[in-house]
């Protein structure tokens, strides 16, 4: 059960990173429309927690199948395509200045999150882009 392969940690990173895309999917829309849900506590709070508890999970997960970011090139990309979905998710959430850009912003993260899960499915850290190869 904890070996990382069918782990109850597994399916809870799995699940918190199916939120967190939910989340940020439907965050863009509000945010794109301009829509008072964005005000809303939960939507400011939920979010948070749901991402703490991604990232915490990875980390445990890193430790129970020994593999780890910057020696395991897969997670090094995971971990820096991260890093980009977040930079991309502040941009589109909060710092944008144009309808255009948010809406840019907010595109190339969900395409950087689905490569982020190809690379965890593949365990390969060219992931969907393995044709560059
Ligand atoms: C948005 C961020 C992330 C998403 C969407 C994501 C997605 C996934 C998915 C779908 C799996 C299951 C793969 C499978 O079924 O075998 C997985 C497993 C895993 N992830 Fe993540 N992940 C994210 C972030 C991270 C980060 C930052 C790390 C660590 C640097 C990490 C480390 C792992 C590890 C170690 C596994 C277990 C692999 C195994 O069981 O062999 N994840 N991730």
């Amino acid at each position: 059960m904890v070996d990382g392969s069918g782990s109850i940690l597994k399916n809870i990173h799995v699940l918190t990173a199916i939120v967190s895309f939910t989340l940020f999917f439907i965050r863009g829309m509000w945010v794109m429309k301009g829509s008072v849900m964005m005000q809303q506590k939960w939507v400011k709070i939920v979010p948070h927690i749901n991402d703490t508890v991604l990232l915490g999970t990875a980390i445990a997960l890193t430790i129970s199948i020994g593999q780890y970011p910057f020696v395991d090139a897969w997670l090094t990309v995971k971990l820096l395509a991260l890093v980009a979905y977040i930079c991309l998710g502040i941009e589109a959430l909060r710092l944008a200045k144009s309808d255009i850009g948010r809406a840019a912003a907010w595109l190339a993260a969900l395409v950087v999150f689905l490569f982020i899960v190809s690379v965890a499915l593949t365990k390969e850290p060219f992931g969907f882009l393995l044709f560059l190869k």
